[in-house]
């Protein structure tokens, strides 16, 4: 009876903490490609957000960090949870055009001075369908 008692508990332990370290997981894997969008050089025709948001050090508008542990970070325990918060129905989903019927307004000034992220098969862009995954790992 105690074996029994005791294994599970045991399984209502490790449980969640496998769970929890593959969603981690999936997490980080799904940030790759909107990492690679955000910290392109901003302006011009880019959907990039480095020089801004991303920089050594703050520079214009909220700071997210400079390295991608610092980006990552500053999303999943920092200030930035608040803008995934809701996930395709957060701020940063809306910021960045994933929301139907939303006009974005990041990249800032865009189409002026970068340009709006979009997906897009001939050019082979999936920038919102990215983002999107992305978002997703914070609801489940
Ligand atoms: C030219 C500099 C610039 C670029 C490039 C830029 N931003 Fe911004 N962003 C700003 C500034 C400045 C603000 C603050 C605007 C305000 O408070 O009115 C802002 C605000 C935001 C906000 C709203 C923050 C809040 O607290 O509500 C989000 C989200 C955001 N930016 C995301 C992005 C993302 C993601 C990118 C890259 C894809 C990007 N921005 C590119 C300058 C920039």
């Amino acid at each position: 009876m105690a074996t029994v008692i005791c294994s599970f508990r045991l399984a209502a332990l490790v449980i969640p903490l496998i769970a929890l370290s593959g969603s981690a997981r999936a997490q980080i894997d799904l940030f790759d490609p909107v990492w690679a969008t955000m910290t392109q050089q901003s302006g011009g025709d880019s959907p990039g957000c480095r020089g801004c948001h991303i920089a050594p050090q703050p520079s214009f508008g909220p700071w997210f960090g400079d390295t991608r542990e610092d980006v990552l970070s500053y999303f999943v325990n920092g200030p930035g949870s608040q803008l995934v918060t809701g996930c395709r129905q957060s701020s940063l989903a809306e910021a960045l055009g994933l929301i139907d019927g939303v006009q974005p307004f990041m990249p800032r000034d865009a189409p002026l001075d970068g340009r709006f992220w979009r997906d897009d098969p001939v050019a082979g862009l999936t920038e919102l369908t990215d983002l999107g995954n992305w978002l997703d790992t914070f609801c489940f």
